[in-house]
């Protein structure tokens, strides 16, 4: 693991234990469904709701679930669903904005259930010796590659995902943006980068997958 990478871990675990709360790469993967979410959208692995929660007001959303593996991040999305909406709401809402689920990436969910799945996946390329057994590890740590959640991620997304529907996957630079695209469009997608933005050690960017033949990747 790089010098900048365990500077980027520790200071991230500094500031939570068991539930990765929203930052850069939350708000770009936002911005992405403001641009190109649809339909019924599902966020995996959810963290604390904020990004289910700005997809609620995209006009062309029309349902939202998210869902995580963490049960604290399924706690925290849960309240973030009831919580008063803007300035103009006091009370929580007696009906959640959003339903949250606890879930190993897609695998609770019936074929063809959704028209966008959203996800900022764990990418951070960790050494074995170096990881940290715990949530936050789970939330950040990508293992030795980086891709370890996303290729299998990318394995069964296509499954879940009505025919004409879109993945937004948000990929580091740390991770491999050359790798991820490669695996991507073997799985049958095709890609385009719907944001992007740079920082000192690392660009993000969102992809944005559709199934290469128009049919469901
Ligand atoms: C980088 S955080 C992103 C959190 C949130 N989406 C955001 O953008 O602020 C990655 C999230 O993926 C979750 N996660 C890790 N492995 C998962 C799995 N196998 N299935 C579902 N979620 C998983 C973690 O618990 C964590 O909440």
């Amino acid at each position: 693991m790089s010098d900048e990478t365990k500077r980027d871990l520790a200071g991230r675990r500094g500031v939570e234990t068991s539930v990765y709360q929203p930052a850069e790469d939350s708000r770009l993967l936002s911005e992405a469904i403001g641009a190109r979410g649809r339909g019924r959208l599902l966020e995996v692995g959810t963290g604390s709701g904020w990004v289910a929660s700005q997809a609620v007001s995209v006009d062309a959303v029309s349902a939202v679930v998210a869902s995580d593996v963490n049960p604290h991040a399924c706690r925290a999305a849960r309240e973030r669903a009831l919580e008063p909406r803007g300035s103009t709401e006091s009370r929580r809402a007696e009906v959640p904005r959003f339903d949250v689920v606890r879930a190993d990436l897609l695998a609770p969910f019936v074929d063809d259930a959704f028209d966008t799945v959203a996800f900022n996946p764990p990418y951070l390329p960790t050494d074995p010796d170096n990881e940290w057994d715990d949530w936050m590890e789970r939330a950040l740590s990508g293992g030795e590659s980086g891709r370890e959640l996303i290729d299998p991620f990318l394995d069964s997304v296509g499954r879940a995902l009505a025919p004409d529907g879109v993945v937004l996957l948000l990929v580091s630079s740390l991770t491999g943006f050359d790798a991820v695209v490669e695996y991507a469009e073997a799985r049958g997608f095709d890609r385009e980068v719907v944001v992007e933005e740079s920082y000192p050690f690392e660009t993000l960017s969102v992809l944005a997958l559709t199934a290469a033949d128009g049919n469901g990747a």
